[in-house]
Formats: structure tokens, C-alpha cells, sequence
């Protein structure tokens, strides 16, 4: 690590040391048509610790316009398993903050209406906030309410000013990627109502680094979070964790509830992830090397299983493009003469080329005609789900190829 690359914590201005370089990489959303002529958009993605609060941040913000806007293609409903999480989710909601008939919820990142269309059936007053309009107008139609707005303080006074004050704020994979959660804490003070609490979960930082996981490392991924850092984080903005629990979705998340200082108990399970984290030395910047030193493996690894296929005379398809495989194929080098296409049930994704490596996407229809011999699964935090799918893969004779959490043939 070289002192010139220190630069400061979006969360508390400490000095952030940068871990791992995942080189030049494209909006992982943007997905190109063939004939485009327009330049790519590239930026240096890179991650770092904050030696104070120990946050681990990307080096560099892409500006939001660029990734959240109408063209936004990612569709939460894209995934049988993720719409039954998001059940449940509302369900419990239903059964607890939102028990009464004028209880009010906002979401902050409702994207296609998920989890607020449940919401909504019940007749519950609540509001999403989404700044792609695309997905938002899913959303509409599903009878959510929609603003179509990026969640900021100014965003909250508008709300509080034409609804009133919410009981619950909620929040599935979207403030991980907001690098400006100072003001996002702020609008979530002014929208509170005094006891209200706000309830959020993504990608978990341990998680992550137990299973080599580095393609949860992208342009939309601004913040990995711990629970040390989560905690300390939001008791800077004036709130308190008062509780995490593990979700087994999108390879291994943390949901964290937030309640004003002093509003709510605080159950153990904090304490416990704390001494966990401690345990496990997770927030120290050895266990940042060598998760770095551990991605250059996966790296060589993937890469040479390709090109040995690939002079073996093998075809190879990606399974799922996802936002995470632009990552691995512009870190690994994966062009189409080494991975033919990917197939993927996104209708905005489809005929489409994947950001950077410019690999062909197709829709899953066309995976059986014909199998290819393997199948890289880029989206292998829906694996269960998707080799269920295509069972009829494997009684072809074909493979699965991952590389989480280490490189294998399956
Ligand atoms: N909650 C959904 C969507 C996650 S994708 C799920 O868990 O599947 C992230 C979403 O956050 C995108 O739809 C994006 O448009 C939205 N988003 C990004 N920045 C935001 C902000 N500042 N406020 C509200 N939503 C935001
Ligand atoms: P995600 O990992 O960000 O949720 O993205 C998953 C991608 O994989 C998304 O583009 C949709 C696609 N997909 C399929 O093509 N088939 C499936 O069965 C599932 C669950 C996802
Ligand atoms: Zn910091």
C-alpha cells in the first residue's frame, strides 16, 4: 500500500487505504447494443478500508445518473427465490411495524415493486422511492406507489411534507450503493416518526471473504459492510443497531434494524456478530490482503480452466448476466472466443452485449439449442434455482463451471 493512495471515508473522513485493484471496468448495468458507436463508459475500480471506522468503500464513485436511470435493466422479480424472500419479508412487516390500518412504510430502491406490491394488497399505506423510472413504472402498474427520486434529505422533507412521517423505512440491496448515506441517515431522521425504525439489508463483508466472492465488487457496490462498521456508522448519524440477522440470499447478506438512540432494546445477536467479527479479525486489514492475495488465485485459476477448454475444442456458455459477471470478465480477460454467450432470463439484457467484454446475450430458451459442453454460472447466488431449471443440462452430459468459492468443475 503507497501513502499517494490514501484518500478520505465517505462515512467519517478517516483515511481510507485502498486493498485490491480490479483494474478498468464498464458500468455493469450498461449493456451495448451491436453497432454502438458511442464510446464506453470506463472507471478504476478499486476498494479500500477506512482506518478509522474500518468501512470498506470503493476508491472511486461512478456518478449515479450513470448507472440508476429509465434504462436500468435489473428486475428484483427476475428470481423465484428472491420473490418469495420479499414475502416473507412483507409478511412479517405486516405483522409487526405495519400492524395498524394507518401505519405507513417507505422503501428506499423498490425497483420493479417486489416487496411493496404485497405491501399495497394489504392495503397498507406506503411509498417506494426509485430513481430508475423504468423499473418504477413496473412498479405503477402493480398498483405501488411510486416516486421516481434518488432517497436523499431533500427527498425525505418532501415526503414528510405531502405524507407525514413513516413507521417503518426499508431498504433490500440499494444503500449499499449509495456513497452519500450521510444524507440518506439524515432524510431517514426527518422521515421517522420518533419511534420508527429502518430496516436494511445487503451484502455481507464476511461473507464475501470467506468465499472469494470479489464480484460482489462493482460500480453499483459503493459500501461492503461489517457490523462493526454498520454500528458505528450509523451511531455517528444519531441512530442505533439494535439488531442483524443473516439472510441466505445473494450469496450471504445481514439485515441490520436501526432505531433512534434509545427507542428500541438491543437484542444479543449484536453483541455476538461484534465478538464473531472480532474472532474472525474481519474488520483488520490482514484479512483485506489476503482476500486480495486470494482473488489473484481465483483470477489465475478461472482463466486457465478456460483456456484449457477452450484449446481442447469445448464450448462454453455463461449462465446469467449478471452486474457481478462484469467484474470477473473484464478482471479475467474473458472474451467471446473463450465464453460464446450468456443466457439470461432479462428481457433488457437480451440481444444485448455485456458491458466491456461484449459477450452476446441470449435468452434461456436458447441454451438447449444445442448445450454447450459447459456452463459458467455467473449467477451463482441463485445456483439452486437455476440448475433446478436446467436439470436437463447435466443429463445431456454437460458441466457447471463456478468460481465461488474457488474455481470447480460440478
Ligand atoms: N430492492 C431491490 C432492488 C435492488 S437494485 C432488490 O433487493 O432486489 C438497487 C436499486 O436501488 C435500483 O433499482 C436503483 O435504481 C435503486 N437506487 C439507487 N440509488 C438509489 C437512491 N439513492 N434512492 C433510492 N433508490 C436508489
Ligand atoms: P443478480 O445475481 O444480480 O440477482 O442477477 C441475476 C441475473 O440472472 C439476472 O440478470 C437474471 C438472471 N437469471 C436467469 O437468467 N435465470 C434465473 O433463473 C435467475 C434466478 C436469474
Ligand atoms: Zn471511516
Amino acid at each position: 500500500m503507497n501513502p499517494s493512495e490514501s484518500f478520505r471515508c465517505r462515512i467519517c473522513r478517516g483515511p481510507v487505504w485502498q486493498f485490491l485493484d480490479l483494474g478498468r471496468q464498464p458500468i455493469s448495468d450498461a449493456f451495448r447494443t451491436a453497432g454502438d458507436t458511442d464510446p464506453e463508459f470506463f472507471f478504476d475500480l478499486a476498494v479500500g478500508r477506512c482506518a478509522a471506522c474500518t468501512m470498506i468503500q470503493l476508491t472511486n464513485a461512478v456518478p449515479r445518473e450513470r448507472m440508476f436511470h429509465a434504462g436500468y435493466p435489473y428486475l428484483s422479480s427476475g428470481s423465484a427465490v428472491m420473490r418469495e424472500h420479499f414475502a416473507r419479508t412483507a409478511a412479517s412487516f405486516l405483522e409487526t411495524e405495519l400492524r395498524d390500518d394507518g401505519s405507513f412504510v417507505i422503501e428506499i430502491g423498490c425497483n420493479d415493486g417486489v416487496m411493496l406490491g404485497m405491501i399495497a394488497e394489504a392495503g397498507r399505506r406506503h411509498l417506494g422511492v426509485e430513481p430508475s423510472a423504468g423499473v418504477a413504472r413496473i412498479a405503477e402498474d402493480a398498483e405501488v406507489r411510486v416516486r421516481v427520486a434518488f432517497f436523499e434529505e431533500s427527498t425525505a422533507r418532501d415526503i414528510v411534507a405531502t405524507e407525514g412521517r413513516a413507521d417503518l423505512a426499508y431498504s433490500a440491496n440499494t444503500i449499499c450503493h449509495i456513497p452519500y448515506l450521510d444524507s440518506v441517515f439524515r432524510g431517514l431522521d426527518a422521515v421517522l416518526k420518533p419511534s420508527g425504525i429502518f430496516v436494511f439489508e445487503d451484502p455481507y463483508f464476511g461473507d464475501i471473504v470467506a468465499k472469494t466472492s470479489y464480484d460482489q465488487i462493482y460500480d453499483e457496490h459503493f459500501y461492503y459492510f461489517t457490523v462493526r462498521s454498520v454500528r458505528e456508522m450509523v451511531r455517528r448519524f444519531g441512530f442505533e443497531l439494535v439488531d442483524v440477522a443473516p439472510l441466505a440470499v445473494h450469496g450471504g447478506e445481514l439485515r441490520y434494524t436501526v432505531a433512534r438512540a434509545g427507542q428500541r432494546t438491543v437484542t444479543p445477536a449484536v453483541a455476538e456478530w461484534l465478538a464473531a467479527e472480532e474472532r474472525a479479525g474481519l474488520a483488520e486489514a490482514i484479512t483485506c490482503s489476503r482476500f486480495a492475495a486470494n482473488v489473484g488465485a481465483n483470477r489465475r485459476a478461472l482463466r486457465g480452466l478456460l483456456e484449457r477448454l477452450h484449446e481442447a475444442g469445448h464450448s462454453v456458455a455463461g449462465y446469467g448476466a449478471t452486474a457481478k459477471s462484469a467484474t470477473v470478465t473484464n478482471f479475467v480477460g474473458i472474451t467471446p472466443e473463450l465464453v460464446s454467450y450468456v443466457c439470461d432470463s432479462t428481457p433488457a439484457k437480451q440481444g444485448r452485449l455485456t458491458p466491456g467484454a461484449h459477450l452476446p446475450v441470449l435468452s434461456p430458451e436458447r441454451f438447449r439449442e444445442p448445450y454447450p459442453d459447459y456452463a459458467l454460472l455467473f449467477a451463482w447466488n441463485h445456483a439452486e434455482e437455476i440448475m433446478a431449471k436446467e436439470h436437463e443440462f447435466r443429463d445431456h452430459g454437460g458441466r457447471w463451471i463456478t468460481y465461488v468459492p474457488d474455481v470447480a468443475i460440478r
